[in-house]
């Protein structure tokens, strides 16, 4: 019996020594160490041995288990750390997969780039409340109670208890709540830049029910429509590029006076008309002088100071920059990575 646990025991270290990989080490495992393998077949065999003998063969096996079972560690770590032949070849000078880099919101980077171009002016940048108390949202801004856009066809108001003073809460439908709470935040000299989301119940190709506007309002002594006229071409070159240039059309806002909608020169014929624009100009948006009442409503004294004031929509001025001539607005929010990642 010592005998055969010794030949077994050499048979088996040998046989380890010369495996290759850890595929054919595995299949050695289960022919020695295995349930059914060869050092637990011999193990059976022990209770047949005569109780002298039995002790001894008992400890031989066990000694001889442990010493397979070293050679077979051994063994493992030796192929594991041998550069394999079968290792997958690599091309080095292949052309690499770049990763997807991700890219900041096209909102964003319009708001930023919005707010840069104001800052280099002296504009500051503030925020104000986006669930806002009816005084600062209309009343204040001289929207009396009959104005179309206090209707609840055209706000989103909240249902809660009104104030006796500020009214009702409304989702601000437009960022020109921001002039009351920047007048009555701080004294004239002004010059604010309220970038903010806006709210109003509309869906179709140039209206979402949220929406981003930029405001900007100057307050100061002797602030004229010149000045206004100054800002907007200010912003057109800068943020459309150069030849661009505005103009002011007479139009009506409650809260200024004169009121005009703000044009910007095509950028294919520079204002002079072509089949793209017809007139030579495309609408950017709403500006005028602050009204005087609204200059009251935020105490300041409209006998002294006079200002002038401007809100835009992102989404539309961004769109007019990106020179695709596009006027649906609602890719801008609907996360088509085929859409976004052109830009
Ligand atoms: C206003 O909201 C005025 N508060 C602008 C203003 C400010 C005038 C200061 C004078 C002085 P209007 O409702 O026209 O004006 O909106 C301005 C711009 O916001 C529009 O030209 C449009 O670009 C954008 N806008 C309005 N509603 C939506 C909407 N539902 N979705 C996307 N953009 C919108």
């Amino acid at each position: 019996m010592n005998q055969k646990i010794s030949n077994l025991r050499n048979e088996a270290i040998g046989n380890i020594l010369e495996a290759k990989s850890q595929v054919e080490l595995e299949k050695l495992r289960i022919l020695y160490l295995g349930r059914s393998g060869k050092v637990n077949q011999l193990t059976k065999e022990i209770p047949k041995l005569s109780f002298e003998i039995r002790a001894e063969a008992g400890k031989l096996i066990n000694e001889a288990k442990k010493s397979i079972e070293q050679a077979f560690a051994n063994q493992q770590s030796t192929i594991k750390s041998q550069p394999s032949e079968n290792k997958e070849w690599q091309d080095v000078t292949a052309p690499g997969v770049s990763p997807l880099i991700g890219h900041l919101h096209l909102l964003t980077s319009a708001v930023r780039k919005i707010s840069s171009v104001f800052e280099k002016i002296g504009f500051i940048r503030v925020r104000y409340p986006e669930v806002e108390w009816e005084w600062y949202a209309f009343e204040g801004l001289n929207m009396p109670e009959s104005h179309p856009a206090r209707d609840d066809f055209e706000s989103f108001f909240l249902e809660v208890p009104p104030s006796p003073k500020l009214g009702r809460i409304v989702l601000t439908p437009h960022t020109s709540s921001g002039q009351l709470r920047e007048m009555e935040r701080t004294s004239p000299p002004i010059r604010m830049i309220n970038i903010a989301r806006c709210h109003r119940p509309n869906w179709d190709i140039t209206h979402t029910p949220t929406f981003h506007q930029f405001e900007g309002l100057v307050v100061d002594q002797g602030i004229n429509i010149t000045h206004l006229k100054g800002v907007t071409d200010y912003f057109a070159s800068n943020f459309f590029g150069e030849g661009r240039k505005t103009r002011l059309r007479p139009f009506h806002f409650q809260f200024t006076e004169p009121s005009f909608e703000v044009d910007i020169n095509c950028p294919l014929c520079l204002g002079k008309g072509c089949r793209t624009c017809k007139s030579g100009w495309m609408e950017l948006g709403g500006a005028g002088m602050v009204h005087p009442v609204v200059l009251k409503n935020g105490g300041i004294d409209p006998n002294k100071y006079s200002g002038f004031a401007f809100g835009w929509g992102v989404e539309r001025t961004y769109l007019m920059k990106s020179g695709l001539n596009l006027d649906d607005i609602r890719p801008l929010y609907e996360n088509d990575l085929r859409f976004i990642n052109q830009f």
